[in-house]
Protein backbone atom coordinates (compact mmCIF):
# COMPACT_ATOMS: atom_id res chain seq x y z
CA UNK A 1 0.00 0.00 0.00
CA UNK A 2 1.42 3.57 -1.04
CA UNK A 3 1.74 5.53 2.18
CA UNK A 4 0.66 9.01 1.57
CA UNK A 5 1.70 12.31 3.14
CA UNK A 6 -0.97 14.02 4.94
CA UNK A 7 0.24 17.10 6.03
CA UNK A 8 -2.03 19.96 5.16
CA UNK A 9 -0.38 20.95 1.99
CA UNK A 10 0.01 17.56 0.17
CA UNK A 11 -3.70 16.25 0.98
CA UNK A 12 -4.85 20.13 -0.36
CA UNK A 13 -2.47 19.59 -3.80
CA UNK A 14 -3.97 15.95 -4.35
CA UNK A 15 -7.59 17.60 -3.95
CA UNK A 16 -8.32 17.33 -7.80
CA UNK A 17 -7.16 13.70 -7.92
CA UNK A 18 -9.51 12.63 -4.13
CA UNK A 19 -12.57 14.21 -5.96
CA UNK A 20 -12.54 12.94 -9.69
CA UNK A 21 -11.62 9.21 -7.87
CA UNK A 22 -14.39 9.98 -4.84
CA UNK A 23 -17.19 11.05 -6.98
CA UNK A 24 -16.83 9.82 -11.03
CA UNK A 25 -17.02 13.26 -12.73
CA UNK A 26 -14.54 14.86 -14.42
CA UNK A 27 -14.92 18.64 -14.03
CA UNK A 28 -12.71 19.47 -16.26
CA UNK A 29 -14.40 17.96 -18.91
CA UNK A 30 -17.19 20.87 -18.68
CA UNK A 31 -15.24 23.66 -17.23
CA UNK A 32 -14.23 26.49 -20.03
CA UNK A 33 -12.42 29.08 -18.34
CA UNK A 34 -11.78 30.39 -15.14
CA UNK A 35 -15.44 31.36 -14.59
CA UNK A 36 -17.62 29.70 -16.99
CA UNK A 37 -18.32 26.23 -17.49
CA UNK A 38 -20.98 24.00 -18.89
CA UNK A 39 -23.41 23.98 -16.48
CA UNK A 40 -26.63 22.15 -18.30
CA UNK A 41 -24.06 19.65 -20.17
CA UNK A 42 -23.23 18.46 -16.70
CA UNK A 43 -26.72 18.20 -15.11
CA UNK A 44 -27.47 16.60 -18.00
CA UNK A 45 -25.43 14.58 -18.05
CA UNK A 46 -26.17 12.84 -14.55
CA UNK A 47 -28.08 11.12 -17.06
CA UNK A 48 -31.36 10.74 -14.45
CA UNK A 49 -34.70 11.76 -16.15
CA UNK A 50 -37.59 12.92 -13.56
CA UNK A 51 -39.26 9.49 -13.14
CA UNK A 52 -35.44 7.92 -12.72
CA UNK A 53 -35.15 10.34 -9.34
CA UNK A 54 -38.89 9.66 -8.87
CA UNK A 55 -38.39 6.16 -8.59
CA UNK A 56 -35.30 5.93 -6.83
CA UNK A 57 -36.02 7.94 -3.95
CA UNK A 58 -39.89 5.82 -3.41
CA UNK A 59 -37.61 3.25 -3.20
CA UNK A 60 -36.14 4.61 -0.09
CA UNK A 61 -39.25 6.44 1.46
CA UNK A 62 -38.52 9.96 -0.16
CA UNK A 63 -40.61 12.29 -1.64
CA UNK A 64 -44.66 12.12 -2.45
CA UNK A 65 -44.64 14.39 0.54
CA UNK A 66 -47.94 15.70 1.33
CA UNK A 67 -49.22 19.76 0.47
CA UNK A 68 -51.13 21.07 2.84
CA UNK A 69 -53.50 24.26 3.27
CA UNK A 70 -52.78 26.07 6.34
CA UNK A 71 -56.62 26.95 6.48
CA UNK A 72 -56.53 29.11 10.01
CA UNK A 73 -52.92 30.93 9.02
CA UNK A 74 -54.18 32.00 6.14
CA UNK A 75 -57.40 33.23 7.58
CA UNK A 76 -55.42 35.15 10.59
CA UNK A 77 -52.77 36.94 7.41
CA UNK A 78 -56.34 38.12 5.78
CA UNK A 79 -57.95 39.59 8.88
CA UNK A 80 -54.57 42.00 9.52
CA UNK A 81 -54.26 42.09 5.45
CA UNK A 82 -56.14 45.07 2.77
CA UNK A 83 -59.67 44.08 1.80
CA UNK A 84 -59.22 41.37 -0.78
CA UNK A 85 -55.29 40.55 0.03
CA UNK A 86 -53.94 37.81 1.83
CA UNK A 87 -53.20 34.93 -0.70
CA UNK A 88 -53.73 30.88 0.29
CA UNK A 89 -51.26 29.83 2.35
CA UNK A 90 -49.44 26.07 1.33
CA UNK A 91 -47.07 23.94 3.17
CA UNK A 92 -45.27 21.50 1.43
CA UNK A 93 -44.21 19.09 4.51
CA UNK A 94 -40.88 17.64 3.56
CA UNK A 95 -40.15 16.36 7.24
CA UNK A 96 -42.38 13.34 5.78
CA UNK A 97 -39.26 12.28 4.13
CA UNK A 98 -37.41 9.29 5.74
CA UNK A 99 -34.85 11.08 8.56
CA UNK A 100 -37.17 14.12 8.50
CA UNK A 101 -35.89 16.79 5.89
CA UNK A 102 -35.77 17.48 2.04
CA UNK A 103 -32.08 16.69 2.27
CA UNK A 104 -33.11 13.32 1.73
CA UNK A 105 -33.91 14.20 -1.57
CA UNK A 106 -30.09 14.93 -2.27
CA UNK A 107 -28.54 12.14 -0.13
CA UNK A 108 -31.26 9.28 -2.18
CA UNK A 109 -29.81 10.08 -5.54
CA UNK A 110 -26.37 10.21 -4.32
CA UNK A 111 -26.39 6.90 -2.00
CA UNK A 112 -28.20 5.37 -5.13
CA UNK A 113 -25.36 6.76 -7.73
CA UNK A 114 -22.61 5.33 -4.95
CA UNK A 115 -24.13 1.59 -5.39
CA UNK A 116 -24.49 1.50 -8.77
CA UNK A 117 -21.10 2.53 -9.27
CA UNK A 118 -20.01 0.12 -6.59
CA UNK A 119 -18.58 2.13 -4.09
CA UNK A 120 -18.67 0.34 -0.28
CA UNK A 121 -19.54 3.87 1.50
CA UNK A 122 -20.28 7.28 1.08
CA UNK A 123 -19.01 10.74 3.01
CA UNK A 124 -20.04 14.20 3.35
CA UNK A 125 -19.24 17.21 5.49
CA UNK A 126 -22.32 19.09 7.06
CA UNK A 127 -23.39 20.28 10.17
CA UNK A 128 -26.36 17.59 10.00
CA UNK A 129 -29.63 17.74 8.57
CA UNK A 130 -27.81 16.10 5.37
CA UNK A 131 -25.71 13.96 7.85
CA UNK A 132 -28.42 12.36 8.67
CA UNK A 133 -29.81 11.86 5.32
CA UNK A 134 -26.58 10.04 4.07
CA UNK A 135 -26.57 8.10 6.84
CA UNK A 136 -30.57 7.00 6.11
CA UNK A 137 -29.98 6.28 2.74
CA UNK A 138 -27.11 4.79 2.59
CA UNK A 139 -28.54 2.63 5.56
CA UNK A 140 -31.40 1.43 3.53
CA UNK A 141 -28.97 1.11 0.33
CA UNK A 142 -26.41 -1.56 2.59
CA UNK A 143 -23.77 1.06 2.24
CA UNK A 144 -21.38 2.46 5.15
CA UNK A 145 -21.39 6.28 5.77
CA UNK A 146 -19.11 8.93 7.50
CA UNK A 147 -20.23 12.38 8.11
CA UNK A 148 -17.62 15.23 9.38
CA UNK A 149 -19.31 17.72 11.49
CA UNK A 150 -18.46 21.18 12.91
CA UNK A 151 -19.63 20.27 16.19
CA UNK A 152 -17.75 22.53 19.49
CA UNK A 153 -16.48 25.71 19.91
CA UNK A 154 -13.04 26.06 21.06
CA UNK A 155 -14.92 25.18 24.98
CA UNK A 156 -16.21 22.24 23.37
CA UNK A 157 -19.62 23.88 23.80
CA UNK A 158 -22.06 22.32 20.88
CA UNK A 159 -25.09 24.15 19.59
CA UNK A 160 -28.20 22.08 20.91
CA UNK A 161 -29.20 22.19 17.01
CA UNK A 162 -26.24 20.50 16.34
CA UNK A 163 -25.74 17.98 18.57
CA UNK A 164 -29.30 16.93 17.97
CA UNK A 165 -28.33 16.12 14.46
CA UNK A 166 -24.97 14.65 15.34
CA UNK A 167 -27.07 12.25 17.63
CA UNK A 168 -29.27 11.53 14.72
CA UNK A 169 -26.32 10.29 12.39
CA UNK A 170 -25.41 8.56 14.46
CA UNK A 171 -28.55 6.93 15.01
CA UNK A 172 -29.11 5.77 11.68
CA UNK A 173 -25.80 4.26 11.68
CA UNK A 174 -23.27 6.82 10.66
CA UNK A 175 -19.49 7.22 12.16
CA UNK A 176 -19.62 10.90 12.76
CA UNK A 177 -15.94 13.21 13.09
CA UNK A 178 -16.79 15.62 15.30
CA UNK A 179 -14.54 18.79 14.78
CA UNK A 180 -14.40 21.93 16.77
CA UNK A 181 -14.89 25.51 14.40
CA UNK A 182 -12.08 25.58 12.10
CA UNK A 183 -10.30 25.08 8.54
CA UNK A 184 -9.88 21.61 9.23
CA UNK A 185 -13.27 20.99 7.89
CA UNK A 186 -11.72 20.07 4.16
CA UNK A 187 -8.73 18.62 4.87
CA UNK A 188 -10.66 16.18 6.81
CA UNK A 189 -13.18 15.52 4.17
CA UNK A 190 -10.19 14.58 1.78
CA UNK A 191 -8.32 12.80 3.82
CA UNK A 192 -11.01 10.59 5.12
CA UNK A 193 -12.26 9.77 0.99
CA UNK A 194 -8.91 9.25 -0.04
CA UNK A 195 -8.24 6.56 2.95
CA UNK A 196 -11.58 5.40 2.23
CA UNK A 197 -12.30 5.16 -1.28
CA UNK A 198 -15.74 5.70 -0.04
CA UNK A 199 -18.20 7.93 -2.74
CA UNK A 200 -17.87 12.07 -2.25
CA UNK A 201 -22.15 12.53 -1.18
CA UNK A 202 -21.21 16.15 -1.35
CA UNK A 203 -24.30 18.30 -0.66
CA UNK A 204 -22.79 20.64 -4.29
CA UNK A 205 -22.76 17.60 -6.63
CA UNK A 206 -24.93 17.73 -9.77
CA UNK A 207 -26.94 14.18 -8.02
CA UNK A 208 -28.00 15.89 -4.73
CA UNK A 209 -29.35 19.14 -7.24
CA UNK A 210 -30.94 16.77 -9.77
CA UNK A 211 -32.87 14.69 -6.21
CA UNK A 212 -34.02 18.51 -5.34
CA UNK A 213 -35.40 18.89 -8.47
CA UNK A 214 -38.72 16.26 -7.63
CA UNK A 215 -39.48 18.69 -4.85
CA UNK A 216 -40.70 21.50 -7.19
CA UNK A 217 -41.97 19.08 -9.90
CA UNK A 218 -44.10 17.45 -6.89
CA UNK A 219 -45.29 20.91 -6.45
CA UNK A 220 -46.61 21.75 -9.31
CA UNK A 221 -48.18 18.63 -9.83
CA UNK A 222 -50.23 18.98 -6.56
CA UNK A 223 -51.06 22.71 -6.50
CA UNK A 224 -52.45 21.85 -10.02
CA UNK A 225 -54.54 19.10 -9.18
CA UNK A 226 -56.03 20.59 -6.50
CA UNK A 227 -57.02 24.28 -7.24
CA UNK A 228 -56.67 23.99 -10.63
CA UNK A 229 -53.79 26.77 -11.12
CA UNK A 230 -50.13 26.85 -10.82
CA UNK A 231 -48.78 28.29 -8.02
CA UNK A 232 -48.43 32.07 -8.33
CA UNK A 233 -45.27 32.11 -5.76
CA UNK A 234 -43.45 29.41 -3.63
CA UNK A 235 -40.69 30.50 -1.14
CA UNK A 236 -37.60 28.62 -0.56
CA UNK A 237 -35.04 28.93 2.63
CA UNK A 238 -31.56 29.95 1.42
CA UNK A 239 -28.37 28.49 2.55
CA UNK A 240 -26.06 26.90 0.32
CA UNK A 241 -28.70 27.45 -2.57
CA UNK A 242 -29.46 23.74 -3.68
CA UNK A 243 -32.87 23.79 -2.83
CA UNK A 244 -33.86 26.74 -4.47
CA UNK A 245 -31.76 25.58 -7.56
CA UNK A 246 -33.48 21.86 -7.42
CA UNK A 247 -36.94 23.29 -6.54
CA UNK A 248 -37.05 26.07 -9.49
CA UNK A 249 -35.81 23.25 -11.75
CA UNK A 250 -37.89 21.49 -11.28
CA UNK A 251 -40.83 23.72 -11.31
CA UNK A 252 -39.54 24.65 -14.36
CA UNK A 253 -39.80 21.01 -15.69
CA UNK A 254 -43.43 20.69 -15.12
CA UNK A 255 -43.83 24.15 -16.61
CA UNK A 256 -44.61 26.09 -13.80
CA UNK A 257 -42.58 28.90 -16.23
CA UNK A 258 -44.75 32.29 -14.12
CA UNK A 259 -43.91 31.12 -10.33
CA UNK A 260 -42.70 34.04 -8.24
CA UNK A 261 -39.13 32.24 -6.84
CA UNK A 262 -38.92 33.78 -3.36
CA UNK A 263 -35.16 32.80 -1.57
CA UNK A 264 -35.38 33.06 2.25
CA UNK A 265 -32.68 33.46 5.12
CA UNK A 266 -32.80 34.52 8.48
CA UNK A 267 -30.66 37.75 9.00
CA UNK A 268 -27.78 36.95 11.11
CA UNK A 269 -26.14 40.01 9.59
CA UNK A 270 -22.76 40.88 12.20
CA UNK A 271 -21.94 37.58 13.22
CA UNK A 272 -18.85 36.05 11.53
CA UNK A 273 -19.53 31.96 10.67
CA UNK A 274 -15.73 31.47 10.94
CA UNK A 275 -15.36 32.61 14.26
CA UNK A 276 -15.39 30.54 17.30
CA UNK A 277 -17.38 32.97 19.35
CA UNK A 278 -20.40 33.89 17.28
CA UNK A 279 -20.61 29.92 16.60
CA UNK A 280 -22.99 29.52 19.21
CA UNK A 281 -24.31 33.44 19.26
CA UNK A 282 -26.78 32.45 16.42
CA UNK A 283 -29.83 30.75 17.11
CA UNK A 284 -30.33 29.41 13.70
CA UNK A 285 -27.49 27.04 12.21
CA UNK A 286 -28.69 26.82 8.71
CA UNK A 287 -30.65 28.63 6.18
CA UNK A 288 -29.53 32.31 7.33
CA UNK A 289 -27.46 34.90 5.57
CA UNK A 290 -24.46 34.18 6.92
CA UNK A 291 -24.17 30.88 4.23
CA UNK A 292 -26.93 32.08 1.74
CA UNK A 293 -25.41 35.69 0.96
CA UNK A 294 -21.74 34.41 0.57
CA UNK A 295 -23.54 31.24 -1.71
CA UNK A 296 -25.40 33.22 -3.50
CA UNK A 297 -22.68 35.67 -4.68
CA UNK A 298 -20.15 33.09 -5.10
CA UNK A 299 -21.64 29.76 -5.57
CA UNK A 300 -18.29 27.89 -6.12
CA UNK A 301 -16.77 28.39 -2.59
CA UNK A 302 -17.77 24.29 -1.90
CA UNK A 303 -16.46 20.62 -1.43
CA UNK A 304 -16.28 20.04 -5.48
CA UNK A 305 -14.97 22.25 -8.41
CA UNK A 306 -18.06 23.71 -9.82
CA UNK A 307 -21.26 23.76 -7.82
CA UNK A 308 -24.51 22.58 -9.17
CA UNK A 309 -26.45 24.58 -7.02
CA UNK A 310 -26.76 28.44 -8.57
CA UNK A 311 -29.42 30.00 -6.66
CA UNK A 312 -29.29 33.58 -8.81
CA UNK A 313 -29.59 31.65 -11.43
CA UNK A 314 -33.17 30.81 -10.62
CA UNK A 315 -34.41 33.60 -8.09
CA UNK A 316 -36.48 36.32 -8.23
CA UNK A 317 -36.31 38.05 -5.05
CA UNK A 318 -34.62 37.29 -1.39
CA UNK A 319 -36.35 38.04 1.49
CA UNK A 320 -34.67 38.48 5.01
CA UNK A 321 -36.53 37.46 8.18
CA UNK A 322 -35.01 37.89 11.74
CA UNK A 323 -34.77 35.14 14.34
CA UNK A 324 -37.56 36.71 16.67
CA UNK A 325 -40.15 36.45 13.98
CA UNK A 326 -39.38 32.93 12.71
CA UNK A 327 -39.62 32.03 16.27
CA UNK A 328 -43.07 33.20 16.49
CA UNK A 329 -44.38 31.84 13.74
CA UNK A 330 -42.78 28.28 14.94
CA UNK A 331 -45.04 28.74 18.36
CA UNK A 332 -48.10 30.17 15.90
CA UNK A 333 -47.75 27.13 13.46
CA UNK A 334 -48.15 24.90 16.59
CA UNK A 335 -50.67 27.07 18.65
CA UNK A 336 -53.07 27.42 15.29
CA UNK A 337 -52.10 24.65 12.80
CA UNK A 338 -51.55 22.01 15.06
CA UNK A 339 -48.07 21.13 14.10
CA UNK A 340 -44.44 21.68 14.94
CA UNK A 341 -42.17 21.92 12.22
CA UNK A 342 -38.24 22.83 12.15
CA UNK A 343 -36.35 26.24 12.44
CA UNK A 344 -35.54 26.00 8.58
CA UNK A 345 -38.75 25.46 7.54
CA UNK A 346 -40.14 28.23 9.22
CA UNK A 347 -38.14 30.87 8.38
CA UNK A 348 -39.57 30.30 4.69
CA UNK A 349 -43.21 30.47 5.96
CA UNK A 350 -42.15 33.44 7.92
CA UNK A 351 -41.55 35.06 4.66
CA UNK A 352 -44.96 33.86 3.28
CA UNK A 353 -46.92 35.36 5.74
CA UNK A 354 -45.45 38.78 5.21
CA UNK A 355 -45.35 37.95 0.99
CA UNK A 356 -49.19 36.90 1.16
CA UNK A 357 -50.31 39.93 3.01
CA UNK A 358 -49.27 41.65 -0.22
CA UNK A 359 -50.68 39.44 -2.48
CA UNK A 360 -54.54 39.10 -4.00
CA UNK A 361 -56.54 36.69 -2.05
CA UNK A 362 -57.15 34.27 -5.09
CA UNK A 363 -53.35 33.63 -5.13
CA UNK A 364 -51.81 30.67 -4.03
CA UNK A 365 -47.74 31.04 -2.29
CA UNK A 366 -46.27 27.44 -1.00
CA UNK A 367 -44.00 27.08 1.63
CA UNK A 368 -41.10 24.15 1.81
CA UNK A 369 -41.52 22.85 5.55
CA UNK A 370 -38.42 21.66 5.25
CA UNK A 371 -37.50 19.80 8.55
CA UNK A 372 -38.69 17.99 11.41
CA UNK A 373 -38.04 19.61 14.69
CA UNK A 374 -37.66 17.92 18.12
CA UNK A 375 -34.70 17.90 21.09
CA UNK A 376 -31.71 19.82 20.28
CA UNK A 377 -33.90 21.60 17.10
CA UNK A 378 -37.04 22.85 19.22
CA UNK A 379 -37.19 27.05 19.79
CA UNK A 380 -37.37 26.23 23.27
CA UNK A 381 -33.95 24.23 23.32
CA UNK A 382 -32.61 27.20 21.13
CA UNK A 383 -34.17 29.76 23.26
CA UNK A 384 -32.62 28.35 26.86
CA UNK A 385 -29.24 28.06 24.76
CA UNK A 386 -29.77 31.76 23.47
CA UNK A 387 -30.48 33.19 27.08
CA UNK A 388 -27.62 30.99 28.66
CA UNK A 389 -24.91 32.48 26.28
CA UNK A 390 -25.87 35.94 27.50
CA UNK A 391 -28.30 36.79 24.47
CA UNK A 392 -31.56 38.77 25.41
CA UNK A 393 -34.95 37.05 24.47
CA UNK A 394 -37.70 39.54 25.04
CA UNK A 395 -40.92 40.19 23.22
CA UNK A 396 -41.48 43.95 21.16
CA UNK A 397 -41.01 45.11 17.83
CA UNK A 398 -38.86 42.52 15.39
CA UNK A 399 -37.08 45.68 14.22
CA UNK A 400 -35.31 45.47 17.64
CA UNK A 401 -33.86 42.09 16.68
CA UNK A 402 -29.96 42.06 16.88
CA UNK A 403 -28.20 38.70 15.91
CA UNK A 404 -25.93 37.46 18.75
CA UNK A 405 -27.36 40.49 21.36
CA UNK A 406 -31.07 40.46 21.35
CA UNK A 407 -34.18 38.49 19.75
CA UNK A 408 -37.13 40.19 19.73
CA UNK A 409 -39.70 37.75 19.54
CA UNK A 410 -43.22 40.14 17.61
CA UNK A 411 -46.10 40.56 19.99
CA UNK A 412 -49.08 40.11 17.23
CA UNK A 413 -48.68 38.50 13.96
CA UNK A 414 -48.84 42.47 12.01
CA UNK A 415 -45.55 42.99 13.24
CA UNK A 416 -44.11 39.97 11.30
CA UNK A 417 -42.76 42.32 8.25
CA UNK A 418 -39.73 40.94 6.72
CA UNK A 419 -37.60 42.59 4.50
CA UNK A 420 -36.86 42.47 1.22
CA UNK A 421 -32.30 42.45 -0.25
CA UNK A 422 -31.74 44.43 -3.17
CA UNK A 423 -31.03 41.65 -5.87
CA UNK A 424 -29.36 43.60 -8.05
CA UNK A 425 -26.68 44.02 -5.29
CA UNK A 426 -26.05 40.49 -4.33
CA UNK A 427 -25.72 40.34 -8.69
CA UNK A 428 -23.24 43.22 -8.79
CA UNK A 429 -21.26 41.33 -5.52
CA UNK A 430 -21.45 37.97 -7.42
CA UNK A 431 -19.42 39.70 -10.66
CA UNK A 432 -17.05 41.25 -8.37
CA UNK A 433 -15.77 38.06 -6.92
CA UNK A 434 -15.66 36.33 -10.77
CA UNK A 435 -13.42 39.83 -11.25
CA UNK A 436 -11.31 38.76 -8.58
CA UNK A 437 -11.02 34.79 -10.27
CA UNK A 438 -10.79 36.59 -13.65
CA UNK A 439 -9.45 39.80 -14.55
CA UNK A 440 -12.42 41.64 -16.14
CA UNK A 441 -10.15 42.49 -19.40
CA UNK A 442 -9.81 38.57 -19.87
CA UNK A 443 -13.23 37.48 -19.53
CA UNK A 444 -14.35 36.39 -23.23
CA UNK A 445 -17.71 36.49 -24.99
CA UNK A 446 -18.61 32.85 -23.36
CA UNK A 447 -18.12 34.39 -19.88
CA UNK A 448 -20.66 36.87 -20.18
CA UNK A 449 -23.18 34.89 -21.08
CA UNK A 450 -22.11 32.60 -18.57
CA UNK A 451 -22.00 35.58 -16.14
CA UNK A 452 -25.67 37.10 -17.47
CA UNK A 453 -27.30 33.64 -17.61
CA UNK A 454 -25.74 32.65 -13.86
CA UNK A 455 -27.68 35.93 -12.03
CA UNK A 456 -30.81 35.86 -14.63
CA UNK A 457 -29.93 39.36 -16.26
CA UNK A 458 -29.06 39.50 -20.04
CA UNK A 459 -25.45 39.88 -21.45
CA UNK A 460 -26.16 44.03 -21.93
CA UNK A 461 -27.13 44.24 -17.96
CA UNK A 462 -23.66 42.81 -16.75
CA UNK A 463 -21.31 45.04 -19.31
CA UNK A 464 -23.42 47.98 -17.85
CA UNK A 465 -22.39 47.11 -14.73
CA UNK A 466 -19.59 49.30 -12.93
CA UNK A 467 -17.90 46.29 -12.17
CA UNK A 468 -17.62 44.63 -15.91
C1 LIG B 1 -33.90 21.76 6.68
C2 LIG B 1 -33.18 22.63 5.74
N1 LIG B 1 -33.86 23.52 5.01
C3 LIG B 1 -33.25 24.33 4.13
C4 LIG B 1 -31.88 24.31 3.96
C5 LIG B 1 -31.25 25.22 2.96
O1 LIG B 1 -30.87 24.49 1.81
P1 LIG B 1 -29.65 24.94 0.91
O2 LIG B 1 -28.41 24.82 1.73
O3 LIG B 1 -29.67 23.99 -0.23
O4 LIG B 1 -29.91 26.33 0.49
C6 LIG B 1 -31.12 23.38 4.71
C7 LIG B 1 -29.66 23.33 4.54
O5 LIG B 1 -28.90 23.25 5.43
C8 LIG B 1 -31.79 22.51 5.61
O6 LIG B 1 -31.12 21.61 6.32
Amino acid sequence: MTMHDTSYAAVMARKNAIMKQSLGIDYDDYIQSPIAFDYERMMAETSYTMDDIRRIQRETKVGDTPLFELRNLTAAVRRISEPGKGATILLKDEAANASGSFKARRAAISAYQALIKGYRGMIAATSGNYGAAVASQAAQRGLKSIIVQEVFDSRGVGQPEIVEKGRKCEAYGAEVIKLSVGPELFYMLLRTLEETGFFNASLYTPFGIRGVESLGYEIAEQVRARYGKDPDAVVITHAGGGNLTGTARGLLQAGCTESRIVACSVDLSGLHMASDRDFNRKAFTTGHTGFGVPFATWPDRVDVPRNAARSLRYMDEYQLVSQGEVFYITELLTKIEGIERGPAGNTSLTAAVTLARQMDEDQIVVVQETEYTGAGKHHNSQLAFARANGIEVRRGNPVDNVPGKAIVIPEHLAQVQGRVQDLDKLRRSYLKNAAERLPIAEWTDSDFEFLAADIKKDGEWVRNQGVA
